[in-house]
């Protein structure tokens, strides 16, 4: 979703913003711009489309030590370049990035527009630069509190003034703004993506808080202009981990990751002892956990399908009641929050605004809350008082895949650890931790066999339908097979638990609606083959994902996963289905790792 990069320091800001711009291209927009102070005049260049047609745009060199940028993901106006950011009060005077949405942006308006002003864009962004312009003040972060306690809303914003060429001011309310301290330089941005080139020095803004960036440094408020302390922390994760390496594109390098991300997952973790599992950074004692009843799972997107996922696995080993739902329609049906329920937030980006505000809809209620969280330092991960970091690493390609993986892995180890607290034994959890060993190498062969999953994705790419079913587990990893591949290749796709096949979608079936079936080698295998031959009968392709060899028969094409301990098997079937939608995506040549209209993590309601 929405980007800011900003440079405010002795070298030239272009080439930083640029790079910065570029950075955050992954997160989903769909035009970028950027503001540079230039002999006390503002320089904007701004376009709707890639960064790259910003770039086009420029005069190859622009003296100027101070600049914001932005890549935007449309909310309020439809992508165009007047909507683009920055904008700019009427003078000229003012710029502003924002991402986040402000509520009352309609009232405001009325205001600006009775007073003469003239709006340019149908953005809401927009009215914040008319709106600082307006204040009579001699400091600018001054000016920029006065209107931000008038707003109500979300944003990340940051800044110029030509009356201030040598600073930049930056806000956050709900929507994440990062300070880069370099040495005689300082760096704003939105995702630590574009910093940490730079720098691994960061200062994370909290909600409600207001800086002042010049070259020297930075210095932290509240809105109300009260000094706040703020040391830096240090950001974990180097440059290279933006990189494409020899992968064509960040999907592919990610999928092919997930063997090291699994033992990432599980470093340190593991507790051979007692065949169970060291959660520390829960932050709940034995005697707490043991007083839940009931675990309930949020997120968004992958993250609530792995958590559907992560539901089965946890109630399966742990014996309590567990379900996941979507953290939207979670947090607007003004939900009942139990004492006894443990809540958890599962999100990669740390960052997806539904998922946030559900959490606060629970801790304001007194429920207790934890986060299954790839980013370190996320506004989830610190809103929540522990959780299970995935330590998957930076994750690029807007879709989700290794850290799908490793959000299994996570839930496997809750599930081991609240297991041998009850009722599992010391030798289901010993083989439950050889069989978590023993995956990493297991999914490495899998991914070998990449010329096979291109075989299948060309054949199967030529369809404009398909269904995904499956039974139990089978059924949401049948999900997150179908939103993968609408997701990348935009081939109509819809997940069905097998058994609810025959109760319409099979209306729907024929010789051009192929069916991908998943198959463990499970007591339900003979339900599942019995759905293959349903659809037979109405001439609809299938795929089969199977574990047991006997269990090709009656299938068009088939991949055969090894057979493994019974929780991991959806781990296993994950990877040709990755496949599946990667190779469907360059056959019908889309965008793989920037599908259209999608944003890496969703900052707004
Ligand atoms: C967006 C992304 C999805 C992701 C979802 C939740 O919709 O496109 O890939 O699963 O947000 O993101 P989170 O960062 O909370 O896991």
């Amino acid at each position: 979703m929405c980007g800011i990069v900003g440079y405010v320091g002795r070298q030239e800001a272009l080439p930083i913003l640029t790079e910065g711009l570029r950075r955050l291209e992954y997160r989903g927009y769909d035009s970028a711009g950027i503001a540079l102070h230039r002999a006390h005049k503002l320089a904007i260049f701004k376009a709707c489309g890639k960064v790259r047609e910003v770039i086009s745009t420029l005069p190859k060199r622009i003296r100027a030590h101070t600049g914001i940028g932005h890549t935007r993901w449309a909310t309020h106006g439809v992508p165009s370049d007047v909507n683009a950011h920055p904008h700019c009060d009427s003078e000229g005077r003012i710029a502003v990035v924002h991402n986040g949405i402000i509520e009352n942006a309609a009232s405001l308006r009325d205001q600006l527009l009775a007073q003469g002003v003239r709006v340019v864009s149908d953005t809401d962004s927009e009215l914040l630069a008319h709106l600082i312009a307006r204040v009579d003040a001699d400091r600018l972060d001054d000016a920029v509190r006065t209107v931000l306690r008038s707003i109500t809303g979300t944003y990340g914003i940051a800044v110029l003034d030509t009356a201030h060429p040598e600073e930049i001011v930056i806000a956050r309310n709900g929507s994440p703004v990062i300070v880069g301290i370099g040495d005689g330089e300082t760096f704003v941005a939105s995702d630590s993506a574009a910093l940490v080139r730079y720098t691994q020095k960061v200062v994370y803004l909290e909600d409600g808080e207001v800086a002042r960036l010049t070259a020297s440094g930075y210095e932290v408020t509240t809105l109300d202009a009260a000094p706040i302390a703020r040391a830096p922390d240090a950001i974990e994760v180097s440059d290279g981990s933006y990189e494409k390496a020899e992968f064509d594109h960040f999907m592919a390098k990610e999928i092919h990751e997930q063997p090291e991300c699994i033992r990432r997952t599980l470093r340190g973790r593991l507790d051979k002892r007692f065949h169970s599992a060291r959660l520390d950074g829960l932050n709940l004692s034995a005697n707490a956990l043991l007083g839940f009843k009931r675990i309930k799972v949020i997120g968004c997107g992958s993250a609530y399908i792995a958590g559907l996922l992560g539901a089965k696995i946890v109630e399966r080993l742990a014996r309590i009641p567990v379900d996941a739902e979507a953290a939207a329609e979670f947090r607007y049906r003004n939900p009942i929050i139990e004492h006894d329920t443990l809540y958890l937030a599962v999100s990669q980006s740390g960052e997806t605004l539904d998922t946030l505000v559900a959490i606060d809809e629970i801790q304001r209620k007194g429920g207790t809350v934890r986060g299954i969280v790839n980013v370190v330092g996320s506004s989830i991960a610190r809103k929540c008082a522990g959780g299970i970091y995935l330590h998957a690493g930076p994750e690029i390609a807007v879709v989700s895949t290794k850290t799908f993986v490793a959000t299994l892995i996570a839930f496997t180890l809750l599930a081991l650890y609240l297991g041998r607290m009850r009722d599992l034994s010391p030798s289901d959890g010993r083989r439950l931790i050889e069989a978590l060993e023993a995956l990493p190498a297991q999914v490495s062969e899998l991914l070998e066999r990449e010329s096979d999953y291109r075989r299948l994705a060309a054949r199967y790419a030529r369809y404009d339908h398909a269904y995904f079913i499956g039974r139990n587990c089978g059924y949401a990893l049948a999900m997150e097979g179908a939103l993968k591949l609408k997701e990348v290749s935009y081939i109509h796709a819809e997940a069905y638990p097998a058994s609810e096949l025959k109760h319409g979608p099979i209306a729907l079936v024929t010789e051009h609606t192929p069916t991908v079936v998943l198959i463990p080698d499970d007591d339900l295998a003979e339900r599942n083959l019995a759905s293959i031959e349903e659809i037979k009968a109405r001439r609809g392709p299938v795929l089969a994902i199977i574990q047991n060899p006997d269990h090709a028969a009656s299938a068009d094409d088939h991949v055969t996963v090894p057979a493994m301990h019974e929780l991991l098997s959806p781990i296993a079937m994950l990877i040709p289905l990755q496949f599946l939608a990667y190779f469907a995506a360059i056959e019908r040549n889309c965008d793989v790792d920037q599908p259209r209209n999608l944003a890496k993590s969703v900052t707004v309601e």
